[in-house]
């Protein structure tokens, strides 16, 4: 199966970002005047729903709620440092109420966090007309979002994420879970939002590290589906770092706009999503052998699309002036955690309990050029071996 993503898409985001190559207009971060938010409608039927972007669309998202019918009653749900630094951005009659709060971080994306939301939910007199909003990471995101898809068999759910992560990939396709000690997102549950409210503003104080973490899954958007916008950052990497607007909105518009076209036609996950999942299968590997504490993920996918990569060269699936040109880009977006002394064999002892292995088959995601990717599964160890040894591991 060749999927070929990046001429099918709507003509919307490819104008935006072309416009944007064609005039490259550059503004200081946080001085984009107010603008009509890019929408990008996702799924099908009564569960569609649309991603709204614009700079400074959180200090409307009161109004925003109201014109999705869900400005009735609504709950706040983030942590206390997320609260701290987006607080000030929301309009007045949101920042004045009490958010209810999780505590941060990965470890707390679990069942107890989801039961002290609901206690939470219990004690505000939530009731099945209660919007919660999500407003964080893809962990608030995906507790809040497990939260809201259970108390009384579902409340509305509207996405505001804070991170590039969130913003690009986490808050769209429905997917919300909690970790079990036994594994990440073990239990969950399809539960779409009313709308996802983006606003790049936000970005401004996420530390550089978790910002990277988010620009490797924008290099993947770039490799799977979108050669335009891997040459935006092939040539605009600087702006970019210093989380230049101009250059951030048609970016996620159009990593936004992927994920849209890819979760619409398999929203359960069945067989197109998986392309979703390249540089995944060796990334999952280093996050597990290294339990979850070395990568953030992006950077576990950053090595693991170098892998996949490498895999599909030594296959000659793959240019390898295609393999050199995804080395630079990731190499310039700063360091990587080390994986000198991860041995290859205890990554594929873990491939082997991956998720994407069904009915015996490991499904991986081979690129097989720019903008361009292929699913096969005759992927022997041997191989997979070998592209972790390529990419330094022993
Ligand atoms: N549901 C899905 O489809 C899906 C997809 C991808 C990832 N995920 C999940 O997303 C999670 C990772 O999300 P993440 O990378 O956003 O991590 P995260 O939610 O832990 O956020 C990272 C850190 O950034 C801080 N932060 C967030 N917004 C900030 C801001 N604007 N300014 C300053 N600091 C800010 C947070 O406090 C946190 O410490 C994982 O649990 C992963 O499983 C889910
Ligand atoms: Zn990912």
């Amino acid at each position: 199966m060749v999927h070929r993503g990046a001429h099918e898409r709507t003509a919307a985001t490819r104008a935006i970002l072309l416009s944007y190559h064609c005039h490259g207009r550059r503004r200081p971060f946080g001085s984009t005047p107010r603008m009509n938010p890019i929408v990008i409608e996702v799924g099908r039927g009564a569960r569609r729903y649309a991603i709204e972007i614009a700079a400074g669309l959180i200090g409307r998202l009161h109004e925003r709620l109201e014109a999705h019918g869900a400005g009735h009653r609504s709950v706040v749900i983030t942590t206390a440092p997320i609260w701290h630094f987006v607080r000030n951005r929301l309009p007045p009659r949101l920042a004045s109420v009490e958010p209810a709060l999780m505590p941060d971080g990965e470890r707390h994306k679990r069942l107890t966090t989801a039961a002290r939301l609901y206690d939470a939910l219990v004690q505000r007199e939530a009731d099945r007309g209660t919007t919660v909003v999500a407003l964080g990471g893809g962990v608030v995101g995906d507790t809040a979002g497990f939260a809201a898809a259970t108390f009384l068999r579902g409340l509305p759910l509207v996405h505001v994420p804070t991170t590039l992560l969130a913003q690009v990939d986490s808050a769209i396709g429905g997917k919300v879970g909690v970790n079990h000690a036994q594994g990440k997102n073990l239990i969950g549950a399809f539960h779409p939002p009313r709308f996802v409210c983006i606003d790049p503003l936000v970005l401004a104080s996420l530390p550089r590290r978790e910002f990277r973490a988010g620009l490797y899954e924008v290099v993947k958007y770039a490799m799977i589906a979108s050669p335009e916008l891997f040459a935006v950052l092939q040539r605009d990497l600087d702006g970019i770092n210093s989380r230049d607007i101009g250059l951030l909105i048609p970016i996620i518009a159009e990593c936004c706009q992927i994920k849209a076209q890819v979760v619409t036609r398999d929203e359960h996950e069945l067989g197109e999503r998986r392309v979703l999942n390249f540089g995944h299968t060796v990334g999952h590997a280093l996050e597990a052998v290294t339990s979850y504490r070395r990568f953030r993920h992006g950077e576990a996918v950053g090595l693991g699309m170098l892998a996949a990569a490498a895999l599909a060269v030594a296959r000659r699936a793959l240019d390898r002036t295609v393999f050199d040109a995804l080395r630079q880009v990731i190499s310039r977006m700063g360091p990587l955690p080390a994986v000198a002394d991860l041995p290859a064999a205890q990554a594929l002892d873990a491939i082997r309990h991956d998720k994407k292995i069904v009915e015996g088959r490991l499904h991986f995601v081979l690129p097989t050029g720019l903008g361009r990717v292929t699913t096969v599964t005759d992927v022997t160890e041997r191989e997979l071996v070998r592209a972790m040894k390529t990419i330094g591991m022993r």
